[in-house]
């Protein structure tokens, strides 16, 4: 879990600023969950026999009443918990989104954390595939925005229950015949969760599980129209995918149309998006039977990515005031309040220091130029403005005096 110091948090509010524009060119509005949920919500929505529930969950039990409550450890489940019970869907589909912290227990490394943030977006109530490749259209609209290279999408359909179960059938048949090299792992889930078998990373498992039967195809015509539906409208956008028949994903609730947005530039930790359909989740949580799709980015990794194309850190403010003596100082106060006024970001030095220990500061601050009030401005009723950055060609701007009734026009108009 990590702190976020001033120096990086620019760079967090930048990229939050640039995704909420995008969010609202795509209509999608804000929506906030509590970040704890009761656990039932999570083993129920993510499903018992996964990674998340089984393994990376805080969970504690409430002292005051004997609830077991979790961290969010995604943020699917609580946005369909809210608009279940807001009754949110009752006239039309929501395009909603939601950005904050999420917590898996996992083994940290870079691009893994125990606290993360996710930009979870969740279009509920369409049934696709319009709305499935409109998502990833979208998806590749951030990249472009951000300037990203190298994003690489992955694709794959998970089908419709019955044909789950039908392919469940074949797959456990195949994981019988090969039992004797299956992993702890793969012999606990095998008839709970055979899927997941399939995502191992052991390699002694890897030529099992490629010979395994393929869900995709166990597809019908259904399922495969739909999944056809979407590649056309990519492919209308111009977006590259691959076919991987073996993306299972890592919570249960998905159907149909499932994703992934993966980067090799980020070492082992390369996937920034996932996402997918699940038409099941709202009635298996307890609302009228809705089809909905969404994704979540990993906001640590899309920053991790950004930042290779470097940002400066951002100034603190735009005008810093120094000032000598008491009655100085109470004018700065009053005049950096004109200066907010009119738009302009002022710290006032605080406490009593020396002119130079001040303009040290000043300059520390990244502000673009020092409002002086001395004894000598004050009486005058004028500030000196000091100029502290350089142009481009190596220049400072002369030092200028000016009266108060006009240092906000003055320096609005040299920003
Ligand atoms: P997810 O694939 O579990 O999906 O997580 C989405 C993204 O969160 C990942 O692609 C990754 O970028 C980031 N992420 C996951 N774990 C970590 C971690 N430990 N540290 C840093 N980043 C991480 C979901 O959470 C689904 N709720 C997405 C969704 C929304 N599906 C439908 N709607």
């Amino acid at each position: 879990m990590n702190d976020l110091l001033p120096d990086a948090s620019g760079r967090w509010e930048a990229l939050e600023e640039i995704v909420r524009h995008w969010l609202h060119a795509y209509g999608y509005r804000n929506m906030r969950t509590p970040i704890l949920e009761q656990t039932r919500l999570f083993t129920r929505g993510i499903g018992e026999v996964t990674d998340i529930v089984e393994k990376e969950m805080y969970t504690f039990t409430d002292g005051l009443n004997g609830d077991s409550l979790t961290l969010r450890p995604e943020m699917t489940a609580g946005v369909v918990r809210a608009a279940i019970e807001h009754n949110l869907l009752y006239d039309r589909p929501q395009r909603v989104y939601s950005l904050g912290p999420v917590f898996r227990h996992e083994r940290p490394q870079r691009g893994r954390y125990r606290q993360f943030h996710q930009i979870d977006v969740e279009a509920l109530g369409f049934a696709g595939p319009d709305v499935d490749a409109e998502l990833i259209v979208m998806l590749a609209r951030l990249w472009k925005i951000l300037g990203l290279q190298g994003m690489r999408l992955e694709l794959n359909s998970l089908g419709a229950p019955a044909e789950r179960a039908a392919h469940r059938d074949a797959l456990i048949k195949h994981l019988e015949q090969h039992k004797d090299i299956l992993d702890e792992d793969g012999l606990r889930r095998m008839y709970t969760n055979p899927l997941r078998v399939l995502d191992t990373k052991n390699p002694a498992m890897q030529e099992m599980a490629n010979a395994a039967p393929k869900l995709f195809d166990f597809l019908g015509e259904e399922s495969r129209a739909h999944f056809d539906g979407v590649v056309a409208r990519l492919e209308d956008a111009g977006i590259a995918y691959t076919l991987n028949p073996r993306m299972v994903r890592g919570l249960d609730y998905y159907n149909g149309t499932v994703f992934e947005w993966i980067t090799d530039q980020l070492g082992a930790q390369g996937t920034v998006c996932g996402g997918g359909r699940y038409d099941g989740l709202i009635s298996l949580l307890g609302g009228k039977p809705t089809p909905a799709i969404g994704f979540a980015i990993g906001m640590e990794r899309l920053l991790d990515l950004w930042g290779q194309g470097g940002l400066a850190p951002q100034p603190e403010c735009d005008i810093y005031v120094v000032h000598q003596g008491d009655e100085a100082q109470r004018s700065a106060a009053r005049i950096a309040e004109t200066l907010r006024d009119a738009g302009l970001s002022v710290i006032v030095h605080a406490g009593a220091a020396g002119f130079k220990a001040q303009f040290k500061r000043a300059d520390a601050s990244g502000a673009r130029a020092a409002v002086i009030l001395g004894e000598e401005e004050v009486s005058g009723r004028v500030a000196s403005v000091k100029w502290l950055r350089v142009d481009e060609q190596g220049n400072t701007a002369p030092q200028q005096q000016v009266a108060w009734e006009q240092l906000s026009q003055y320096l609005v108009s040299k920003a």
